[in-house]
Parts: C-alpha cells; structure tokens; sequence
C-alpha cells in the first residue's frame, strides 16, 4: 500500500492523516471546503512543529510528512488511485451511507475502505458498497499521532484478507491494533460510555463536584484525564451520540444519555471545541464551568 485517502480534515482526519504522511504514505486529504483544509494543515504543521521541538523528528521529517500529503474538494477525484481509503466525516449514519457508495464507485475495485466511526455498525457502512468484504473499522484515538490504539472492526462480511491487511498496516504505521466482533460501541465505547454517563450522574446526584470526579478517577486510577474532562475532550455530541447508538443498539437502557448530557448539547456546550463544557476551556488552566460552582 502506498496511497491513501482520508476523508475529512477535522480533528481525526488531519490526525491520522499525520500518521500516515510521517510514515512515508502518499495521502490525499479531503473535505468539502478549502477553509476546513486549510484548517486540517495547519494543525498538522502546529502538531509536526512539536514533534520537531522535542526531537521526536527531524526537520527533514516535518518537510517530508508535509510534502507526502495532497488536499483535495473533490471526493470522487481525491479517491482515485487510493490503496485504502479512510473515511473519518461527522458521525451521522446517513452521511457516512452516502460517502461510502460514493468512494464505492470511484475508488479501484482493489482498494480497501475503512471508517473511523467511534460507534455506527461496520457491516450497516458496508451495504453502501458492493465490496463489503473490503469494508472495515479503523477507529484511531484522539490526538491520533499519540495514542497507540487502533480498533480494528470486522464487519459481518469484512475478510480475513481484509483484516490480516488493516491488522498488518496498523502496526506498520507504529500502531497496536485490536481485532474487535462489529457489535454497538465495540470496545471502547462500549466501556468507556458508561463510565462518563456514570460520572454524570454521580455528579447530579451531588455526590461531588467535577473537578473531585476527575480527581478521583486521575489520582486513584491513573487516568490521564477524569471521566467529566475526557468528556469534554471528546466532544459532549459525540458522547450523546454514542450513548444512543448503544442505548438503541444494546436495547439497554443503562447507556441511556443522561438528561443533563442532552441539556449541556441543546445549549450548545459542547465541551473542548465550543469553549465550555463541564470545565471552561478559554485558558491553559483548567477552570470549572460556573454552572457547576
Ligand atoms: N500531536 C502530537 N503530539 C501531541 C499532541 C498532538 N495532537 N497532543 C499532545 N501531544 C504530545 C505532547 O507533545 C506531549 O509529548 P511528551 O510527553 O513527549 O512531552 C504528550 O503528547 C503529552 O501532551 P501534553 O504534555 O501537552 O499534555 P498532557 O500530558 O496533559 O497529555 C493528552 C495530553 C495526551 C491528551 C493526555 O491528557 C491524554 O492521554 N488524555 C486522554 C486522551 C484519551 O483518552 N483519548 C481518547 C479519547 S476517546 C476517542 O478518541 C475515541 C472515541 O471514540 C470517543
């Protein structure tokens, strides 16, 4: 494999498209506007401008990745000559259908597609394609260039060859991946959603504030973030999403979102990315929201 295609330049997308240029890849990096392009690269730049202050790579390296990655508007052209084509768009079911049919028609017939859902069933993304034996999870973990996680999802339908290939190249590319069934939330989620649900709830019931949650979950079981600022992190939609694909998936109310998750999202607190969320993210220090003073 030499080329690859990455589908949407946001946070996921440039992180894996960092990856893969660092490692000698040939990528195409695609979104529907320059602006949301011209956004992914500079988080590449600023991501590889660390790495080289560090002394984790060269100058040369930075040049290199840089000069390995094309962007491009056009979906249908920007797949063309793809080995493996990753898909990381908005998590919405019905857009991920309509990107894979068409990456299914214009994609050579050999090229493996991959999606970095977080939750939506592999072998759903697979009926948008008449390759569902080459369609597969590649679920990276974010920031992408840190985290040594890959999730490697086998469809109903996903081959051995599929797997022994995306297992292979995840390795290749300094990952550890892990071949997991297609089931609501795979792994991750699966296991990770209901300890976030559960901080919430622990922090309506009064229990304790968010930053004691945190503390609590950081200093006493060495998570490198506490359950309410991974929240925040990930995006507080992307976690209402999840928690309903695996309510609605599991058929178990125990992933239910908790009413204050969907208000935090009606009111646009997002977390991270929009400014507040349980904790405000304006400054280097972490602050408490003052809703929850
Ligand atoms: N690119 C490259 N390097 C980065 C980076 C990026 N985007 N972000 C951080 N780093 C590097 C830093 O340079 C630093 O390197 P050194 O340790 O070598 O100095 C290291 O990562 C740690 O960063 P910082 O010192 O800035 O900050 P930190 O110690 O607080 O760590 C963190 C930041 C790595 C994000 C850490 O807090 C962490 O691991 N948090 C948990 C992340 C996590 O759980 N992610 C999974 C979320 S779930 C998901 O993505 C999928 C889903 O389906 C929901």
């Amino acid at each position: 494999m030499k080329n690859v295609s990455v589908i949407g330049a946001g946070t996921m997308g440039n992180g894996i498209a960092h990856v893969f240029a660092m490692n000698g890849y040939k990528v195409d990096l695609i979104d529907i506007s320059e602006s949301a392009l011209e956004k992914g690269m500079t988080t590449i730049e600023k991501n590889l401008g660390r790495m080289l202050s560090k002394e984790y790579i060269t100058q040369d390296d930075l040049v290199n990745t840089i000069n390995n990655i094309k962007t491009n508007t056009n979906l249908s052209e920007g797949v063309q000559e793809a080995d493996l084509v990753i898909e990381a768009a908005t998590e919405n079911e019905q857009l991920k259908l309509t990107i894979f049919k068409t990456i299914d028609k214009a994609a050579p017939s050999s090229s493996i597609i991959a999606s970095n859902t977080s939750s939506i069933s592999i072998t759903k993304i697979a009926t948008a394609t008449a390759r569902p034996e080459k369609v597969i999870g590649m679920h990276f973990f974010n920031p992408v260039p840190v985290m040594k996680l890959v999730e490697v999802i086998r469809g109903y339908d996903t081959s051995d060859e599929t797997t022994q290939t995306i297992m292979k190249l995840s390795e290749e590319i300094g990952k550890i991946p892990v071949e997991v069934n297609d089931y609501p939330g795979f792994i991750a989620n699966r296991l990770l959603m209901p300890m976030i649900i559960e901080a919430i709830t622990t922090l309506v019931q009064g229990v304790a504030g968010v930053r004691e949650i945190d503390n609590v979950m950081k200093l006493g079981m060495a998570h490198p973030m506490g359950p309410l600022q991974l929240a925040d992190f990930i995006g507080l939609d992307v976690c209402l999403n999840i928690c309903k694909v695996l309510q609605e998936g599991m058929g178990d109310n125990r992933y239910a979102p908790p009413p204050l998750l969907v208000n935090m999202v009606t009111a646009g607190k997002l977390g991270r990315k929009s400014g507040e969320g349980f904790y405000n993210h304006g400054s280097k220090e972490l602050i408490v929201s003052k809703s929850f003073k």
